[in-house]
């Protein structure tokens, strides 16, 4: 890698760079063009798919889905496109049933399926000739597949999550975010409820349950998505909607009003939305993360409907995904800073136009503080793991999702941002999207693009584009953020410890949910329950609406042994499955000599959480705990 790093270094100090005037620099693109044309994308160790032997173009995909048997089945029928004298196609299945295969050519043929892996699963081999140009898979998932979640209910549920590597969980598929490819899907669900995917939607029930979908924009697997239930639809816009069950289509509705000010914002920032619609899909709060950039129909946490549009960053963010991620695609997982950094930084640059900038600068201050601490906290445990390109080879993907990719990435992009000026940046980036459309995208061939298209030689040593993406911990020269507000809550935080400001006084009632956040995670290590006891009388905060000054709270409540906060936290824990609010509650439990408590509200939660958010929990709880 940094090899390749240097080698693009010389190769820009030979062709000459940045400072001069604009007009040259279209010249020296089309060389850059033609290099990076040449590149050799990085290799993903986390699929089974030869695709430069054979590789899948389009899907039309068949299937049932059975809430009784908890199984999906069905046949999904691939266009394929073989190169040179490929005798076989490679797909990655977990725990799938394969029952037949066919090809065009062969008819029913023999297929081959090898040896399972921890996280790869297995690799499914089918024989093809220089006259296949379609295979057909007919199949059924398994009852606990690791990307679905069957939630009971009077209506029941049934969601997919498939980013990093449980596409193949429940479709046979090349999964790799190199490898795109359109689909239409026509899917059987029990009647009464309606079924949505990353595709053209549904809005109302069809009479036999069956649905019929359309995605003409070819896509990565891991943006493959499913969701049905008893699904209500409200319009917000002429390109937007929410769906959500009926208890929450309203608040919902009201919630994300601000939708279409986003999509336009986002268009107006760097370029014309490439998908047609962009729905919203509120999920059971048993969804693993806050929210998922399916194409077309973001997967959303029902834990932002917070009543007053306070946390509609999410929204921001996954609508970003649509241009960083969903047009322009990490090529491998230890890219993904490529889709979560550029991500935050485009969130930021969203929320900045429709909230402006005081609103941006508060988020921008927690993402940094969230970074801060996180970064001590892996550098403790490999220094490696705080390198913006990752190491995940051999390696549950799902350990990428760090602040490193998000909150380090974003910094990183507002350092080159603040180095070149937001004009000739915002320039860049548009382009940058434009011209990478439908296209994957690795570090190298970034640095290569960026250190040709953007920065002069001497911007490149202000940057240090090496320690930056190649090196440990947080370089000197990241930004700062700069907010009044949140510097009075600091000041505030410190007079209300020392005794020097009294609880009335504080001015909580004023302020907005960054502020409270950030006050409650800016407590110290030593204060008694009693002082959280008179914040809680004085405000109220165990009964707040606002799920994220909740988890705050909660998480200060376990760590100061603030009891009358317990039951709320349980109630939290057995609701919501949302990772990112679990691990830090339980985890503190932990810490704190609560290991019985934690153990007896997750044998009652566990059973509604999906497995992305239970097999981190068994780690912290069951497998850590065997070790101490
Ligand atoms: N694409 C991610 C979610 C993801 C990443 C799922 C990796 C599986 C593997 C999504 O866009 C995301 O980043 N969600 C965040 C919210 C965001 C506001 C930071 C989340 O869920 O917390
Ligand atoms: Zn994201």
């Amino acid at each position: 890698m940094k090899k390749l790093f240097l080698l693009s270094l010389t190769t820009l100090l030979l062709f000459g760079c940045g400072n001069e005037p604009q007009e040259e620099t279209p010249e020296r693109s089309d060389e850059s063009k033609q290099k990076i044309a040449e590149m050799k994308l990085a290799t993903d160790h986390h699929t089974y798919a030869r695709p430069n032997d054979a590789v899948v173009t389009h899907l039309d995909w068949d299937a049932s889905v059975d809430f009784e048997t908890r199984v999906i089945s069905g046949t999904a029928h691939y266009d394929i496109k073989r190169e040179g004298d490929a005798s076989s196609i490679i797909f990655d299945i977990r725990e799938l049933t394969i029952d037949s295969v066919m090809t065009d050519d062969g008819g029913k043929v023999e297929f081959e399926i090898g040896p399972e892996e921890d996280f790869l699963g297995q690799p499914l081999h089918i024989p093809i000739t220089e006259n296949t140009t379609r295979v057909s898979i007919s199949y059924k998932s398994a009852p606990n597949a690791a990307a679905l979640l069957w939630v009971e209910g009077e209506k029941p549920f049934l969601f997919t999550q498939s980013q990093a590597i449980l596409a193949r969980t429940w479709i046979p598929c090349q999964d790799s975010p190199g490898i795109r490819f359109t689909y239409n899907a026509k899917v059987q669900v029990p009647q009464g409820l309606l079924a949505l995917m990353s595709a053209e939607n549904p809005t109302a029930l069809n009479d036999e349950g069956v649905y019929e979908f359309k995605m003409e924009q070819p896509i990565p697997s891991y943006l493959m998505a499913l969701a049905v239930g008893d699904i209500a639809y409200a319009e917000i816009g002429e390109r937007t909607a929410v769906y959500a069950t009926p208890d929450l289509i309203e608040a919902a509705h009201y919630e994300f009003q601000e939708m279409d000010d986003m999509l336009v914002a986002a268009e107006a920032l760097y370029g014309d939305y490439a998908w047609g619609r962009y729905d919203l899909l509120i999920l059971p709060a048993a969804f693993p993360f806050g929210g998922m950039e399916n194409p077309r129909l973001t997967f959303a946490t029902p834990t932002i409907i917070a009543g007053d549009r306070s946390l509609t960053a999410l929204v921001a963010h996954e609508l970003a995904h649509s241009w960083s991620g969903n047009l322009v695609t990490n090529a491998t997982w230890d890219d993904f800073w490529l889709n979560e950094g550029f991500t935050v930084y485009f969130e930021q640059r969203i929320m900045e136009t429709v909230y402006g900038r005081e609103t941006s600068e508060m988020l921008a201050t927690l993402s940094y503080q969230g970074l801060t601490m996180e970064v001590e906290e892996i550098m403790d445990r490999n220094p490696n793991d705080t390198h913006l390109k990752l190491h995940l080879k051999d390696r549950d993907p799902d350990e990428g999702m760090s602040a490193i990719a998000y909150d380090k990435g974003y910094f990183f992009l507002r350092l080159l941002e603040e180095t070149v000026g937001r004009e000739r940046w915002d320039v860049f980036l548009k382009e940058y999207f434009t011209s990478n459309s439908f296209k994957v995208m690795d570090t190298e061939r970034f640095v290569d693009y960026l250190s040709t298209n953007l920065l002069s030689e001497e911007e490149l040593q202000t940057v240090d584009l090496d320690s930056w993406i190649y090196g440990a911990g947080l370089p000197s020269n990241i930004p700062s953020v700069e907010s009044d507000r949140i510097q009075k809550v600091d000041q505030a935080n410190l007079a209300w410890i020392n005794g020097e400001m009294s609880t009335a006084d504080l001015p909580w009632n004023d302020w907005a949910y960054q502020e409270r956040y950030r006050f409650l995670t800016n407590l110290p290590n030593e204060l008694s329950a009693d002082r959280l006891a008179e914040l809680d009388v004085t405000y109220n905060i165990t009964a707040t609406g606002n799920n994220e000054v909740l988890f705050a709270w909660l998480e200060q409540s376990l760590k100061h042994d603030y009891e009358p906060a317990y039951d709320r936290a349980e109630e939290f824990l057995v609701n919501v499955g949302r990772r990112k609010f679990l691990t830090p509650l339980y985890r503190v439990m932990k810490e704190t000599g609560k290991m019985e408590m934690a153990l007896a509200i997750y044998e009652k939660a566990r059973p509604n959480y999906h497995a992305v958010a239970y097999n981190t929990m068994d780690e912290l709880l069951y497998e850590a705990e065997t070790n101490e």
